[in-house]
């Protein structure tokens, strides 16, 4: 069948996302022989066999049908027990709302939460799809800048000053995306009251929380503002299954039922045998063995890519504690933006790496690296990118 050729009518609202401006360099990069990407955001692991293992018998077994809107009750009582486990938080299944990943969830929050005349204040640089998601919902948008003297956590002095009558929500996103900064408790503390006090909501999107380094502690923001925090958690980075797309929300029941009724008309349920083997991933000790096993790697990697770059000319990481991405400064002696950069780098070394200004325009001056990759092709790519900035 051929289309014609005609003019599509589409809905203004859909041209107000942007797509990545990191699209360009990667459609670069794909028509050049031999580059090596640290640019990726997804685990190089396999799902744990455990885990893959519960989805075939689910499959099996017949779960093949609608589950309710909100997740499978089983599922959903596996999520509550792990927070009283692994935090001490009380949360009960009717809190809980399974979505397809931390995507959904934070879109979810945003469209049940805001509206025009709105304001969600986003930290910058942070994560690409909180921005999108506000003009979606039509909502004013205040950047908090993080900094490298206050380690990248979100400043409460300059989130107070920052709040007006429009202020609804913050977001939060810890351990980070692109910054690798871990939160501490006295901030987790600080904001946790902060939004109390001025009635705000705290979106607080927790996918790297078992990548913590160093001896550091995850502090999950529904601890801290119970009443304000909207959480969104997802099973893509901790047990390495991106493409599943299985995560959830834990937030007040009220805000849970208005994000129920838009997912049950979008997603209607996330795919019931992914759910039963959700709650194997939960329970299931080997599972868990396997995410060790992954923080240790992430770690050897996460040291090996800091002393690399420690001894590279014209740049300096930031010492991440989080995550799996390290952000990184380029000397502003050398005269390039991030992208020049980026782009520079990628014709001397033949190394992606993601520009900071895809993140926000705090981005200026860095780039972030990932090391979800394997070690042979992460200290190849290191050695090329010592070799290109020797030559400056
Ligand atoms: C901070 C952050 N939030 C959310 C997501 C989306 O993850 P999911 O696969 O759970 O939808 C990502 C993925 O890279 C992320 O880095």
């Amino acid at each position: 069948m051929k289309y014609r050729k005609r003019k599509y009518f589409l809905a203004g609202r859909i041209n107000l996302i942007q797509r990545s401006k990191i699209r360009e360099l990667f459609e670069k990069a794909s028509k050049m022989k031999d580059v090596i990407s640290l640019g990726i955001g997804e685990p190089d692991f396999e799902t744990p066999t455990v885990i893959k293992e519960a989805a075939k018998r689910a499959l099996d077994e017949g779960y093949t049908h609608y589950t309710p809107n909100a997740g499978i009750p089983e599922f959903r009582e596996a999520i509550a027990e792990y927070y009283h486990e692994s935090y001490s938080v009380n949360v009960d299944p009717s809190n809980i709302i399974v979505t397809a990943g931390a995507y959904e969830a934070t879109y979810l929050a945003f469209q049940s939460l805001l509206e025009a005349g709105d304001d969600v204040i986003i930290p910058d640089p942070a994560f690409v799809c909180y921005v999108e998601d506000a003009k979606i919902a039509e909502a004013g948008i205040l950047r908090i800048p993080l900094r490298e003297e206050n380690k990248f956590r979100i400043d409460p002095d300059e989130l107070v000053e920052m709040i007006t009558k429009r202020t609804r929500m913050l977001v939060m996103n810890y351990p980070n995306n692109p910054t690798g900064a871990i939160l501490d408790k006295k901030s987790a503390r600080a904001i946790g009251e902060i939004a109390e006090d001025y009635n705000i909501y705290i979106l607080s999107d927790e996918p790297y929380e078992h990548f913590l380094y160093e001896g550091a502690k995850h502090y999950p923001m529904i601890k801290y503002a119970p009443d304000n925090t909207i959480l969104a958690n997802s099973f893509s980075k901790t047990f390495a299954m991106t493409g599943w797309r299985l995560g959830f929300t834990i937030a007040p029941v009220q805000v849970i039922r208005d994000m129920i009724k838009l997912h049950a008309y979008v997603i209607g349920n996330v795919t019931s045998f992914v759910q039963i083997a959700g709650i194997t991933a939960l329970r299931d000790k080997r599972s868990w063995e396997a995410v060790r096993k992954m923080r240790e790697t992430y770690d050897e990697r996460r040291r090996l890519v800091i002393k690399y770059l420690s001894k590279m000319p014209h740049i300096t990481p930031f010492r991440p504690k989080g995550a799996f991405y390290i952000w990184v400064k380029i000397d502003p002696d050398l005269g390039m933006s991030s992208e020049d950069f980026a782009e520079w780098l990628l014709e001397a070394a033949r190394v992606v790496v993601i520009p900071g200004t895809a993140f926000g325009k705090h981005g200026e001056g860095w780039v972030r690296i990932s090391y979800a990759t394997k070690k042979e092709q992460l200290t190849e790519a290191l050695e090329r990118m010592h070799a290109a900035l020797s030559k400056i």
